[in-house]
């Protein structure tokens, strides 16, 4: 089953929204196989962001994902990449539209409250970088 891996950053914690967001992904029908709350070093979000060193933004990023804690989530189910970024919006949040998480619940891109990965070679990296095997839940509903 596919898996995409999601954060919400630390402007999205210490506004008290991980609740919010993790409601939407269960009541879309995604299921949750880790989580972990921490607060990553600007080394570890550098290799998150590596494929944005050069953008002139990148310290700055890597800076503010690393200032408090971000809580880092996997989830899974069918086409879960693709809906899980439709259901962020834009990485703009002034472009995205109301009903998205951004859309609904912030205004400026350098502070854009949630991470989800873009393609399925990313998520699959994403994953690899931020959870080791012992860190997945097995688990089937029964109720
Ligand atoms: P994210 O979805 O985590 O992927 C890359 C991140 O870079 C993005 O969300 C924003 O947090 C950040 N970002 C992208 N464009 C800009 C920008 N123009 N200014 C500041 N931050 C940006």
């Amino acid at each position: 089953m596919e898996r995409t891996f999601v954060a919400v950053k630390p402007d999205g914690v210490q506004r008290g929204l991980s609740g919010e967001i993790i409601r939407r992904f269960e009541q879309r029908g995604f299921k949750l196989v880790a989580a972990k709350f921490i607060q990553a070093s600007e080394d570890q979000m550098k290799k998150h962001y590596q494929d944005l060193k050069d953008m002139p933004f990148y310290a700055g990023l890597c800076k503010y994902m690393s200032s408090g804690p971000i809580f880092a989530m996997v989830w899974e189910g069918q086409n879960v990449v693709k809906l899980v970024r439709t259901m962020l919006g834009e990485t703009d949040p002034a472009a995205s539209q109301p009903g998205s998480i951004r859309g609904d619940l912030c205004i400026n891109i350098g502070r854009n409250i949630i991470h989800g990965s873009d393609t399925l070679e990313n998520a699959k990296t994403e994953v690899d970088l931020w959870f080791k095997a012992e860190e997945f839940v097995n688990w089937t509903p029964v109720f």
